[in-house]
């Protein structure tokens, strides 16, 4: 047989025929479809189960049987062909879409940066002001945020009644316990575990019954320090504190101490440096004074080393606390504390570094 259409017989021979209809057709509106919906449609037309070809193919059964082979290798062969078509005129249109899409693209447009996070303004403080210290050997150690009466007061020398723990404004927690209303508790907890030599800082959320305002947040960090051995003195207060002023703000800083009242502490000092930003000269950020407070301290009462079971005719110390967030708004001319506090990445990312 070396002409298939010769052998078949009148019905054969047309429905042969028919098949060269469709694939002729078929693979031109395949070939020519212009984008992937016209390219499904010649799919269901042509290669679709309710399309020409598939009625033709589940006819063959009723064929004569010698026209049968003939008539089903063809379909097969047109089927085939008819699928190339299908599979090739896709992947040029899926590559016609990508040059589309690449060519849209604007490679001059510029990059958009990463966001990248950063440790916060107020902690940046924080480790600064540590890492100084610890250059004339205080470590950082840390102390409980909820604290009982007896450390956050009565240890340092603040009674019950006595206005001082009124002043704080206190956060009760259960009776007798409370959310710590400044750092200094640390102190007592940590002399009365170690014996001298100390040389502490303590960095630390603190809490009081204040409302936010430009200058107050009811949760606040502070900075502790404690240093108490034998014999040391004022002088050695007043060179560590330069020391770390010097550091931290500059060598150019002054510093002031002006006596204040603080239960734990006798002698006690308010210590202010000349205004960074002025270099005293009066600006809005020291109010025009030249001067801003940096911190409360003094040497350690006897009364609280009494407290603690140290002997106060053998030891002496030092004794300072700081509020961070004041000093990264001084340091960063931050005009609202609430600012710090409030987690808005446009005001943060000011500082990533
Ligand atoms: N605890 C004080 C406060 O929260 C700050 C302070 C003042 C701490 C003097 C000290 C100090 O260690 O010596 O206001």
């Amino acid at each position: 047989m070396s002409n298939e259409s010769g052998a078949a017989t009148g019905a054969g021979r047309d429905l042969l025929e028919r098949l060269d209809r469709i694939r002729s057709e078929g693979v031109a509106a395949l070939e020519e479809a212009g984008d992937e919906e016209q390219l499904e449609e010649a799919r269901v037309e042509y290669l679709g189960r309710s399309g020409e070809l598939a009625t033709i193919t589940a006819g063959i059964g009723d064929l004569p049987p010698e026209d049968r082979p003939v008539v089903g290798r063809r379909a097969n062969r047109v089927k085939t062909r008819l699928q190339e078509a299908h599979e090739s005129r896709e992947r040029e249109l899926e590559r016609e879409a990508r040059k589309r899409e690449a060519e849209s693209r604007d490679l001059t447009l510029p990059g958009r940066a990463e966001w990248r996070g950063g440790t916060h303004p107020v902690t940046q403080v924080i480790d600064e002001i540590c890492d100084i210290f610890s250059e004339i050997g205080f470590s950082r150690v840390r102390g409980p945020e909820a604290e009982t009466e007896w450390y956050n007061f009565t240890a340092l020398n603040i009674p019950l009644d006595h206005p001082a723990a009124d002043m704080h404004d206190t956060f009760y927690l259960d009776e007798g316990v409370l959310l710590r209303t400044h750092t200094s508790p640390v102190q007592a907890r940590i002399m009365e575990e170690h014996e001298p030599p100390i040389r502490i800082v303590v960095p630390g959320l603190c809490y009081r019954r204040d409302a936010f305002d430009p200058s107050h947040a009811p949760a606040f960090e502070q900075i502790e320090g404690l240093a108490v051995d034998e014999g040391v003195d004022f002088v050695e207060f007043r060179s560590a504190i330069d020391f770390f002023v010097h550091r931290f703000f500059g060598e150019d800083t002054r510093t002031r101490f002006r006596p204040s009242y603080f239960p734990f502490t006798e002698p006690s000092a308010e210590v202010d440096v000349s205004c960074p930003m002025c270099d005293g000269a009066g600006c809005s950020t020291c109010k025009n004074s030249g001067w801003i407070e940096i911190m409360g301290a003094g040497m350690v009462d006897p009364a609280v080393f009494e407290a603690v079971g140290y002997d106060p005719e053998r030891y002496t110390g030092y004794a300072f606390g700081m509020g961070p967030a004041r000093i990264a708004m001084i340091r960063h001319r931050i005009p609202d504390m609430r600012l710090l506090y409030r987690g808005d990445v446009r005001f943060l990312e000011q500082f990533v570094r």
